[in-house]
């Protein structure tokens, strides 16, 4: 007899930003980093992805994903890898008990919607992998906990591992060669500091040139900066950036943000052929919280990029009309601004899991 019973579970996952930024793998099939990097996981109501996953003897012998409607193939390395790890515990807890329903070898059907549009070049791999990583995990019944499942969620996409906390997020390099100890720890809960905010400015609503995994396989070939940014720029980034976010240092995050994203776009810029993620109104954005920090008198504002021309804009909630107003008007007339910024605060992990 056929069990045609479809089991499912949903969860959703948050956007996260990196202030300590990752870029360079020291081992690409198992996403291993060159170096430790910290996050701020932004608040799900703006920016998030809902993962349903399902399995069922019913459905097609074929795992299936469908992102935001659209099918997508699933026969990649890296979703392979979350597919086989996650069935892996499954399998073995099935060993355990044998009353348990034999799911891991059922196929899987996955549905995930961001809250946000893909193509925005917003860091979207980041919560998709940790969603369909922990929507697996629920269904399944895994009692793994946030860190165990950032080691499998790291495999489909690094940055991923950090969206499985709320609040303040490090994902520590680790020294393993299996990478079981390269996983995402947190820093301090959003709670610890729940007046830091977020603007994100989208500059450009195009696909980002080149992929953060092509353009960090070849920073590593090419760059000797980055050398000196993995072994010394980002170990002294680490420490003072923990420190400031225990601290609520704010002036002491706000710098060492910046200087991690000059930092990171230098080590691109140092690549060979070069690899520009930054473009005019990017640069504008620089100079606009740069003229917003010498009006204040004192840091209040910081930028950061990821692999793309949109800023992100942290600044404490008090200072809100001193960094918010300045920046729009600086950045208003010029060309490529799409003024869809929106305010986003940092987001907790309560009320994160749905099951
Ligand atoms: C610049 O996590 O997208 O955003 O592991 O190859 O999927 P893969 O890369 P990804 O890289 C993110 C790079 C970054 C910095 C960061 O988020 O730390």
């Amino acid at each position: 007899m056929t069990d045609s019973k479809i089991y499912q579970a949903s969860t959703t996952a948050p956007v996260n930003i990196a202030v300590v930024k990752y870029w360079g793998k020291r081992d690409a099939k198992l996403n291993l980093p060159t170096n430790s990097s910290v996050s701020v996981t932004l608040s799900q109501k703006d920016l998030r992805t809902h993962t349903t996953a399902a399995c069922s003897a019913a459905f097609p012998s074929e795992d299936t994903l469908l992102l935001n409607g659209s099918p997508q193939d699933v026969s990649g390395a890296r979703t392979q890898a979350c597919f086989r790890e996650l069935r892996a515990l499954r399998s073995a807890l099935e060993a355990q008990d044998s009353s348990l329903p034999k799911l891991a070898a059922l196929p899987l059907r996955i549905v995930s919607e961001n809250n946000f549009p893909t193509a925005a070049g917003l860091a979207s791999s980041a919560a998709g992998f940790a969603a369909l990583v922990r929507a697996i995990a629920n269904l399944y019944e895994l009692p793994s906990s946030p860190t165990d499942l950032s080691r499998i969620a790291r495999q489909g996409s690094g940055s991923a591992c950090r969206s499985l906390f709320g609040g303040y997020v490090a994902w520590q390099m680790g020294n393993e060669v299996d990478g079981s100890d390269s996983v995402a720890v947190e820093v301090a809960p959003a709670s610890h500091w729940p007046t830091m905010r977020a603007l994100i400015l989208v500059v450009s609503a195009e696909k980002k040139g080149v992929s953060s995994t092509s353009g960090m396989q070849i920073t590593v070939a090419t760059s000797e900066l980055f050398q000196r940014r993995a072994e010394v720029v980002v170990p002294k980034h680490m420490e003072l950036m923990e420190k400031a976010i225990k601290e609520k240092d704010f002036e002491t995050f706000a710098k060492v943000t910046m200087m991690e994203s000059n930092s990171f776009h230098a080590t691109c810029l140092d690549t060979y052929p070069p690899i520009f993620y930054l473009n005019d109104v990017s640069r504008a954005a620089i100079r606009a919280v740069e003229d917003i920090n010498a009006a204040a008198g004192k840091t209040i504002a910081a930028y950061t990029f990821d692999a793309g021309p949109n800023a992100v804009i942290y600044f404490e909630e008090k200072d809100l009309d001193a960094v918010a107003g300045p920046l729009k008007s600086a950045l208003s007339g010029l060309d490529g601004w799409q003024a869809a910024e929106r305010e986003i605060k940092v987001q907790g992990l309560d009320k994160v899991d749905e099951r």
